[in-house]
């Protein structure tokens, strides 16, 4: 099948490799960004390479993008090329494990949960998380790992706000194992390999059974309580939604949905917020900016900060806006195709088997879009680029509604999509910038950061989610 598909005269051009089998795995697994850019200029926006047997045909470009967020279901299915990784993580009957049709009711009950009514009640919440944290910085200055230290803050501030007072209270080590264990079960070698005799796998498999069945036994004190919670948590929002057909969700679906959440909002916002560090450190005037402007909208930096403070800091908000611009925690989003399909414009027919792969990082970085493009320039989104972006994003007709709700432009054919388009959209995006930006806004108010002799440290491309290499130290230095 392999020959035939390699003298197919319709099919992408595919990148030549050495070793069958294994074919362009070594290179595009050292740095898939530059494996991508290096080929797309030889090959152009879609062509098909190797990796340990498996065929992957990337779709790059503003157009690469449009076709692939906006592909027919009939064609390309993100269930196919997710549900072997994510069902052992997060359990059977949610999100990949059901109709297209239902993942698009759960994704609604999710977004709804995150209305601006809870997110107003988290800003205090995530304030008070950081800065009992930052109580063990106890020192005057000091360096500290950010991948580390963002990481636990941003479990400790997600617990506090969206997963229930009783995971909060209960993120002893137990709960710290268990996440670790469910988080090596899922890497790009859960992707490939659905199940191996490893370790790894047997501790995925253990951790969930054992999370699941913490959040069975919240569910079913909260249910046979006397007295409802009233907590702003999404468990007490889902154990309130119901399906069209009026079937409610049952609590083991609720459950699976929690650990779906954790697994996706985890890592993307620590990397955003550990990244944004980072950069702060580098370029210290950003900080000193940021100040500025908290004591602008709130006429100093003891005023609490507030959802509706946050929302008028647009110094607070290009800088996130860069970093997931220059930095996107995801940067390989796949579907699998199952149904012969032709990429745009190009005449090649993308056959069935396939996965294909978007990755927007590509055009976020891509210097015919951006100006000095591989520059961390959050000012940039007060000019130029917000043009730019918009200038070759399409137009309203592209958005579709899939039931849950758009947020910014979903226009798949924008080069700026940190959040993925269409119907498997992103839902977390409103939470995820609150919550960096509340962890940002209230770090800078105690300390000033440098990086330390070491300088910035490179990606880390061996996870799922691209983080920067270990120890990423930075230097804290307390202010008076
Ligand atoms: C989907 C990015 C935070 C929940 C996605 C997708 C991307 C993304 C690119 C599309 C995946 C695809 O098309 O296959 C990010 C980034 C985040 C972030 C960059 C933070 C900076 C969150 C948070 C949550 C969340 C905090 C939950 C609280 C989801 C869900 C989906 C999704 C439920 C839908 C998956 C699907 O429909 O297939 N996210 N995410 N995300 N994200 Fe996020």
């Amino acid at each position: 099948i392999e020959q035939r598909l390699l003298k197919d005269p319709h099919a992408p051009p595919v990148v030549p490799y050495l070793f069958p089998f294994f074919g362009s795995m070594i290179t595009f697994g050292m740095d898939p960004l530059a494996f991508f850019r290096n080929n797309q200029a030889r090959y152009g926006d879609c062509y098909t390479f190797l990796v340990f047997g498996r065929r992957m045909t990337a779709c790059l470009g503003p157009e690469g993008n449009n076709f692939f967020f906006n592909a027919k279901l009939a064609h390309v299915s993100a269930e196919e090329a997710y549900k072997h990784l994510t069902v052992p993580v997060f359990g059977k009957g949610v999100v990949y494990d059901v109709d297209n049709s239902i993942l698009m009711e759960q994704k609604r009950f999710m977004k709804n949960s995150l209305s601006n009514d809870n997110l107003r009640a988290y800003v205090p919440m995530i304030v008070d998380e950081t800065e009992t944290y930052i109580q063990r910085w106890a020192e005057k200055s000091g360096s500290v790992d950010v991948v580390q230290s963002v990481a636990e803050l941003v479990t400790l501030t997600a617990s506090r706000t969206l997963f229930g007072e009783e995971i909060r209270s209960q993120l002893d080590e137990k709960i710290a194992d268990l996440y670790h264990d469910l988080d090596n079960g899922f890497t790009p070698l859960n992707f490939l390999f659905e199940n191996l005799p490893l370790e790894s796998y047997r501790k995925r498999d253990a951790a969930h059974i054992a999370l699941k069945s913490i959040y069975l036994d919240i569910l079913k004190n909260r249910s046979e309580s006397s007295t409802p919670s009233q907590g702003v948590d999404i468990i007490n929002h889902l154990m309130t939604c119901t399906y069209k057909n009026g079937q409610v969700l049952s609590h083991y679906e609720i459950a699976s949905i929690m650990i779906a959440l954790l697994m996706a909002g985890q890592h993307t916002s620590s990397a955003t917020t550990a990244w944004a560090l980072l950069y702060m450190a580098e370029q210290p005037e950003l900080i000193d900016q940021l100040r500025e402007e908290q004591i602008q909208v709130l006429g100093s930096l003891d005023a609490p900060l507030t959802f509706d403070a946050i929302k008028q800091m647009p110094v607070l908000d290009n800088l996130v806006t860069e970093v997931l611009r220059l930095r996107p925690p995801i940067i390989e989003i796949i579907r699998k195709v199952v149904k012969p399909v032709e990429f745009p414009g190009s005449g090649y027919v993308i056959p069935v088997g396939d996965f294909i792969m978007a990755s927007p990082a590509i055009t976020q970085t891509d210097p015919k879009i951006y100006r000095d493009p591989l520059r961390f320039n959050p000012a940039r989104w007060f000019e130029d680029a917000k043009k730019e972006s918009a200038a070759s994003i399409g137009t309203e007709a592209d958005d579709v509604d899939y039931g849950f709700g758009v947020l910014r432009t979903t226009s798949a054919r924008s080069p700026y999509l940190p959040f993925g388009a269409g119907r498997h959209r992103c839902i977390g995006e409103p939470f995820a910038y609150l919550q960096v930006k509340t962890i940002l806004a209230t770090l800078v108010r105690h300390f000033d950061f440098k990086l330390t002799a070491k300088g910035m440290p490179a990606a880390d491309y061996t996870k799922m989610f691209i983080l920067p290499q270990t120890p990423a130290m930075i230097e804290y230095i307390k202010r008076q």
